[in-house]
Parts: structure tokens; C-alpha cells; sequence
């Protein structure tokens, strides 16, 4: 049975696409997990090798809110974003099915740790060269000055997932400011997190070479926790709420 949720949100995450608050899982490091060894060596060379020959990137554009902060930067993603579209009309559309396959594989796994029914918003592949880096961000709201708190473009992102492709670079460490939580991705692994304020994450500057990741996000359909475990969730979220850290 999909569980109900009643809370004073300022903002209707269920009505914007999440049946999950922001703070549900709290915001204890365990919920960043890493999946070692989570693609074969054959999907690694495979999707690194896309990753280096495409030439099919996606389009889009920039988005504002009502304050006037930019909440997608589409120059920022310029020419390194490949989504289904682009994968389907590319020099390798088959693509698509290697990364869908790591998806499906990866689904069970989420839906077992965070206790949820899921359904993925669809492949992408990243590219990260020299320079390029990621602010500190959420991935479902925004979570600094008068707009911490307030949805961004893609409040169904409820959970965070990557694929690491490589890991013959320099930079590109992945950081949660909350937790305090820095590392270089394991080529291979598969990681997966909350997409709310509590897992802010950005990625340091890359050095040299070629960082290549498959990005993707859960919205959580159902909770399948028991009523207890649900409504010690939506304790959490009550709890932190109105907390900011600095
Ligand atoms: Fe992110």
C-alpha cells in the first residue's frame, strides 16, 4: 500500500512529483553507498568508448525561478550531456540498452536499502573535461539563501544514482559538505543518495583527463517500510525542516 503523508511542507513535494519530503532519510553518511565492481569490464571500455567518440550531445536551455535565481544552467552542460534522445541518433544507439541494463540491475538494489518502489528518469552519459567542476548542490531542491528549501527544476528527484565509468583522471573528487565526505570515484562502482538539501555534493575541478559518469535520478513511487519506519521518516523530515547548516 503507498503510504500517505500529511505535513505541513511549505511546499507540496507530492504534488510536485515526490511523495517524500525532504529530510526523510536524515542526513547520516550511510546513505551515501557505493556498489564496488558494479560494471563489468566490458561496460566500462564500452561506455568509455562512447563517451570519447560521440558527438551527439544534448541541447536545452536555462530556467529561472520566481527570484531570479538560474536553477538550470544549460551552458554549464553544453555539449556534455547525452540523454536517450541523443544516444538513439547517435553512432551508437545501442547504447542506450547497456546503460538501461546497468539501471535495472541497480533498481533492485535501491529499492531494497531505502526500502521504496522506484522509477528512474532515463540513461545519460556525462562527460567532465579539464576544468570543469560542479558547486555544491541538491539535486531536487535548492538549498541556500532565500531559496534553500524551495524546489528546483526536478523535485521527483528523490534519489540521487551514478555509474563511474574511469577513473584515469586527475580531480574530479566527489564532496558532501553535510557529512564532510570527499573521495575519487571507483571506476566501476555504482553509488546512490538522497537527492534532498542533506546530500548537498559537488565535484572538485578536473585536472587532466577525461571523467566520464551516467548520472541518473529515482522518484520514489511507494514506501514499502513498515507504518513505524515511515513515520519515523517523516519525523526526521519534521525535525530538519527549519534547520540549515552553515
Ligand atoms: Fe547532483
Amino acid at each position: 500500500m503507498q503510504k500517505q503523508i500529511n505535513t505541513n511542507e511549505t511546499h507540496d513535494y507530492r504534488s510536485l512529483g515526490s511523495i517524500t519530503p525532504s529530510g526523510f532519510f536524515g542526513m547520516s553518511a550511510d546513505n551515501i553507498v557505493e556498489l564496488p565492481n558494479f560494471l563489468t569490464e566490458e561496460e566500462k571500455e564500452r561506455l568509455t568508448n562512447f563517451a570519447l567518440t560521440n558527438k551527439t550531445w544534448d541541447i536545452t536551455n536555462s530556467h529561472k525561478n520566481e527570484n531570479g535565481t538560474v536553477i538550470y544552467d544549460a551552458n554549464a552542460w553544453a555539449d556534455r550531456v547525452c540523454t536517450r534522445r541523443s544516444m538513439e541518433i547517435s553512432h551508437d544507439p545501442s547504447i542506450v540498452d547497456v546503460v538501461e541494463g546497468l539501471i535495472s540491475r541497480l533498481q533492485v538494489e535501491v529499492e531494497k536499502f531505502f526500502k521504496v518502489k522506484v522509477q528512474a528518469t532515463g540513461p545519460a552519459i556525462v562527460r567532465w573535461p579539464v576544468g570543469t567542476r560542479q558547486d555544491p548542490h541538491a539535486d531536487k531542491e535548492l538549498h541556500e539563501g532565500p531559496d534553500a528549501g524551495t524546489p528546483n527544476d526536478f523535485p521527483h528527484y528523490d534519489i540521487a544514482s551514478l555509474f563511474y565509468f574511469n577513473d584515469d583522471y586527475q580531480g574530479g573528487e566527489l564532496f558532501f559538505p553535510v557529512q564532510g565526505i570527499e573521495f575519487k570515484p571507483n571506476a566501476g562502482s555504482a553509488y546512490f543518495f538522497p537527492g534532498d538539501r542533506w546530500y548537498v555534493h559537488g565535484v572538485r575541478p578536473v585536472i587532466s583527463g577525461g571523467r566520464f559518469t551516467s548520472p541518473f535520478f529515482w522518484q520514489i513511487l511507494e514506501h514499502t517500510c513498515s507504518d513505524e519506519e515511515f513515520n519515523i521518516g517523516l519525523e526526521k523530515a519534521k525535525n530538519l525542516k527549519d534547520k540549515f547548516y552553515s
